[in-house]
């Protein structure tokens, strides 16, 4: 699959002038996906510059590997490739001996490849085994989840990952297929989920449910909120960090990091009533612009933060 294909990149324009990226400068990509983004800090970046790019995924490190080899540039060589879980971002900045930071960049959730490669089975467009996993390596498949988890435990997933007000019954309904047979595949569990979701609903509700789930075998709420905290101490001061969130609860844990310094969103003062924020917000939340909306519309609901470590 070609670079191009693999991922539109979404506020493009809007997370560089974010970054405010210095020639000189140590960045941090911790979502390299088509590498769209990474490759635009990169041609902001002068020989001395450096960009570190992380993703969890096998097919995102390697297509941007051959891109990497093809820049024909001896910048390339600053341009240093991850491929592991951005919840480690601060054991690989000491690993390579990085101390303090200039800006990063976390353009969260999935690519377009996730849903685009039916046997990644992150769709219901086609029939694929029920995994979603990013990591393809280890951890738990959504079939685990779905096969294994109690009813309980799937309706908080539904309602609070999915924000589906119907979690319980969808819980129920999966609870009571899989007693005749495991469910399996994408298409198997759309057809147990379907009768549970209003007609007009169906596509969004299914998509949100399946979300849900992806959200769940990621670990996604785990990763960002230790993520997010290692960058904030990372951060030199006058240091950048962006963030382009998908879902209210992502973009809840940054709003809260960023006006409080801690993901709760609790403001502590010291005792002349003086707040302790780390970073200082920079302007209002970007969305899409309807240019960009009618072009790419899976940018329709990105929300881009920006903060600045003070
Ligand atoms: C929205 S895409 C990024 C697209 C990218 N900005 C571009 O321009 O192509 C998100 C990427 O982050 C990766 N990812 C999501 N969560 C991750 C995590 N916890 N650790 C590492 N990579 C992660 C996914 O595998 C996916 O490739």
């Amino acid at each position: 699959m070609k670079l191009d294909n693999y991922h539109v990149p979404v506020l493009l324009h809007e997370s560089m002038e974010g970054l405010n990226i210095k020639r000189d400068g140590i960045y941090v990509d911790v979502t390299l996906g088509g590498g769209g983004h990474s490759r635009e800090i990169m041609s902001h970046l002068g020989a001395d510059g450096r960009l570190y790019s992380f993703d969890q995924d096998a097919d995102a490190i390697n297509e941007c590997f051959s891109h990497r080899e093809q820049m024909q540039d001896e910048r390339a060589t600053n341009w240093t490739l991850i491929r592991s879980n951005f919840r480690y971002l601060k054991n690989w900045m000491r690993y390579y001996d990085v101390e303090s930071i200039d800006g990063l960049l976390a353009d969260l959730g999935v690519s377009s490849h996730h849903f685009d490669v039916a046997e990644r089975g992150f769709s219901f467009r086609s029939d694929a085994p029920l995994d979603m996993r990013m990591n393809q390596e280890g951890g738990r498949s959504a079939a685990d989840i779905v096969n294994g988890y109690s009813a309980e435990q799937l309706t908080s997933i539904f309602r609070l990952y999915g924000e589906l007000k119907q979690g319980y019954r969808l819980a129920t309904a999966i609870v009571k297929a899989r007693r005749t047979v495991p469910i399996l595949t994408t298409l198997q569990l759309a057809d147990v989920l379907t009768p549970f979701i209003g007609r007009d609903r169906e596509k969004k509700d299914l998509a949100k449910a399946f979300q849900a789930l992806r959200i769940e075998v990621n670990g996604e709420m785990d990763a960002l909120r230790e993520m997010l905290l290692a960058a904030t101490e990372l951060l030199r001061p006058g240091g950048r960090l962006v963030v382009i969130a998908y879902h209210s609860l992502e973009d809840r844990m940054v709003k809260n990091l960023m006006r409080a310094g801690n993901i709760e969103g609790e403001i502590e003062q010291d005792i002349y009533g003086n707040t302790f924020a780390p970073l200082k917000v920079i302007g209002k939340p970007i969305t899409a612009s309807e240019d960009e909306l009618s072009g790419n519309p899976r940018s329709r609901s990105a929300r881009l933060r920006i903060g600045e470590k003070a």
